[in-house]
């Protein structure tokens, strides 16, 4: 049987920087509220005309340079994981496929807000070990900045804008950047607490006008939150008792980067000290589906990881929906 193993990890962020002091001069909001409410300083957004697409395809590109390849490199599978494609039809990866040089790869995007790249994961690493196809891209990319109301500080403080990519390919059972197992779930009774209100079929069929904010990224933070914390700890300890590991077993924890209280809450939750909680949330903020392959570059980069430690991933988002991953860490550079 083959296995998915981690081959390359790349990223890309736009250049333009957003402090929270400049957010202070848009909205009734300050530093030190967004600090010690969320844990962010400084987020990115793209520059008007760049889109989700244009940041997955440099992303997708430095994966595959991580992974020793170059555009047009044999890849069966693209999956993008985005909240924010270019174009509600058709997908967004099939163009960044084609930008890549990845001909005649499957080609398709998963809309599960920010636990997207961890569906994607799953995605690709069953592709792999069915035998479908020897190599897979996953990129995680989103351009929240273009669906954020100017009208709401609540999320307007929180998203940014960012991608994050992997490449999987066949390898040994025992090689560092096995992908060892996955929880994931849904509970669609809460999809009201994160939503785009309009522009669905859902409004549109309906024939009813849609008020201009009706068309913006909507939270109920404070619900959110409470779900965040008990589904990624629940589905983080389920992933660990089938893949039979004990959290202390664990060497890190790469979270969504949803807030840093709620990552810290997952760490007490699993009972793991929260230096072993990865966090880069200061510098990008919620990134969303691009969130965990960012965070696990920035650590990475840092040489925080040792090649061969086990790894446990784990994202919650709307829908509502989670998932998890199990995997032992890889001898790579991220790009
Ligand atoms: N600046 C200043 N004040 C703000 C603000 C901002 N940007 N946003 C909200 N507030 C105010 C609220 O209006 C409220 O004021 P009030 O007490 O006078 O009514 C007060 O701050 C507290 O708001 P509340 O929503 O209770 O804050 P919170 O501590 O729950 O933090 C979030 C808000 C959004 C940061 C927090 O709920 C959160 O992180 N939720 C989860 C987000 C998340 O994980 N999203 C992604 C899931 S994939």
């Amino acid at each position: 049987m083959p296995y998915a193993v981690l081959q390359g990890l790349g990223t890309y962020l736009p250049t333009r920087r957003v402090t929270n002091d400049e957010l202070a001069g848009l909205f009734d909001t300050s530093d030190e509220w967004i600090t010690t409410r969320t844990g962010i300083k400084e987020r990115c957004w793209a520059e008007p005309g760049q889109s989700t697409g244009d940041l997955a395809t440099e992303a997708g590109r430095r994966a595959l340079k991580s992974a020793g390849l170059d555009d047009g490199a044999d890849v069966g599978l693209l999956v993008v994981a985005t909240t924010t494609p270019d174009h509600p039809c058709p997908g967004t990866a099939p163009d960044v496929a084609a930008r890549l040089g990845l001909a005649n790869a499957a080609a398709y995007d998963i809309s599960a807000v920010c636990s997207g790249f961890v569906y994607a994961l799953e995605a690709a690493a069953n592709a792999i070990q069915a035998g479908r196809v020897e190599r897979a891209l996953v990129i995680g990319a989103e351009t929240y900045s273009t669906i954020l109301s100017p009208n709401d500080r609540t999320t307007s403080v929180i998203f940014g804008d960012g991608a994050g990519a992997v490449v999987l390919s066949c390898g040994a059972a025992d090689e560092p950047g096995r992908l060892l197992g996955f929880d994931l779930g849904s509970d669609g009774t809460g999809k009201d607490l994160i939503q785009i209100p309009a522009g669905g079929s859902r409004q549109r069929g309906s024939g009813l006008a849609a008020a201009e904010d009706d068309y913006y990224f909507t939270m109920q933070g404070k619900k959110v939150f409470a779900h965040a914390v008990h589904r990624m700890s629940d589905s983080s300890l389920a992933l660990l008792k089938s893949v039979g590991w004990t959290p202390d077993q664990v060497g890190h924890l790469v979270g969504h980067q949803a807030n840093l209280r709620i990552l810290r809450a997952v760490a007490e939750q699993l009972g793991l000290d929260t230096d072993r909680a990865v966090t880069n949330i200061e510098k990008v903020g919620n990134t969303s589906a691009a969130s965990i392959p960012l965070a696990l570059a920035d650590a990475a980069a840092a040489g925080a990881f040792q090649p061969g430690e086990r790894m446990l991933l784990t994202a919650f988002g709307g829908g509502l929906t989670w998932g998890s991953a199990a995997l032992t860490w890889p001898d790579i550079t991220p790009v």
